[in-house]
């Protein structure tokens, strides 16, 4: 056993937490409850850090419901849960991880750049130590692909560049791990194309954990390294679906016999859900 695994089993002996930053979030037996209503029931799962996970599943499996519990907005009835070797709030409070919801929730009346720079505003009126980016701003912007509309405010903007707003700004504390719950969603199918390329590339380039919700079993398959297939009544793991398909991955890989037989055997699992 080398120094370093020995002082650690040493630590875990002494029932001291130790932060591992190989493991993104880790839950063991998590359970959330609403009143009498179990939203997820017992749910064990290991994401590595720097890995893409997609959540598949049908409306009201809880889906939504992992995200927020993940990201310290709802706490567990039952079993215990770890996001990068802290407690969920220790997580949030270092802002080890960031959200981006279905809607892109930027203010009206700030441009798109003074949108991304929020978090950071807002860090240092609360005087929290921030991980700062090794990106400003307005390179995240121009990451984004919106270079020249830093000015922009958010109505003078379409809905899927509203969306790479929200992405900006979601990176702009660096986090570690990437919450993302339908962010494309509700955009048309080219541009949905564009931002699942461009999301990709930020994830290879940032090396961030991203869990991805989407109703989309080409999206899934298109995002993810792996695929976790929730079912409903109660919320529970269906199924953990490894992707194997080429990297980088491009838009052509979706006329593949292998993608299309992924495709195939999620939506099965999804009926039987
Ligand atoms: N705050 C809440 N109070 C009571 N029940 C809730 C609450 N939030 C979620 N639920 C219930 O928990 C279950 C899971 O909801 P959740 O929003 O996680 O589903 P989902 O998989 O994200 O669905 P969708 O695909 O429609 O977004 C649903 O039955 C929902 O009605
Ligand atoms: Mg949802």
């Amino acid at each position: 056993m080398s120094v370093r695994s020995s002082a650690r089993q040493m630590l875990e002996n002494q029932n001291i937490a130790t932060e591992d930053h190989s493991v993104a979030a880790s839950l063991v037996d998590a359970t959330v409850k609403f009143g009498n209503f179990t939203a997820i029931d017992k749910i064990s799962l290991d994401i590595d850090a720097g890995d893409f996970w997609t959540i598949l599943g049908p409306s009201g499996c809880g889906k939504s419901t992992l995200l927020r519990l993940v990201s310290d907005l709802i706490p567990a009835a039952s079993g215990s849960l770890q996001v990068l070797g802290k407690s969920t709030e220790e997580a949030r409070l270092a802002r080890e991880f960031a959200f981006v919801f279905q809607d892109a929730t930027l203010l009206p009346w700030r441009s798109a750049l003074s949108n991304v720079e929020l978090p950071l505003e807002i860090g240092r009126k609360r005087g929290v130590k921030i991980p700062v980016g090794d990106k400003t701003p307005k390179e995240l912007l121009e990451m984004v692909g919106l270079k020249g509309r830093e000015t922009a405010l958010p109505h003078e903007l379409s809905g899927g560049m509203r969306q790479r707003v929200a992405i900006a700004r979601a990176l702009v504390c660096q986090p570690k791990l990437l919450l993302m719950d339908e962010p494309f969603g509700a955009l048309d199918e080219m541009t949905r194309d564009r931002l699942n390329l461009q999301i990709l590339d930020i994830w290879r380039e940032t090396g961030t954990t991203i869990l991805f919700v989407t109703h989309s079993i080409t999206e899934a398959v298109f995002l993810g390294q792996k695929i976790l297939m929730l079912q409903a009544h109660p919320g529970r793991v269906k199924k953990i679906v490894d992707i194997e398909l080429p990297e980088p991955r491009e838009i052509t890989v979706r006329e593949t016999p292998k993608f299309n037989k992924y495709c195939g055997e999620l939506r099965e699992l999804l009926e039987e859900c």
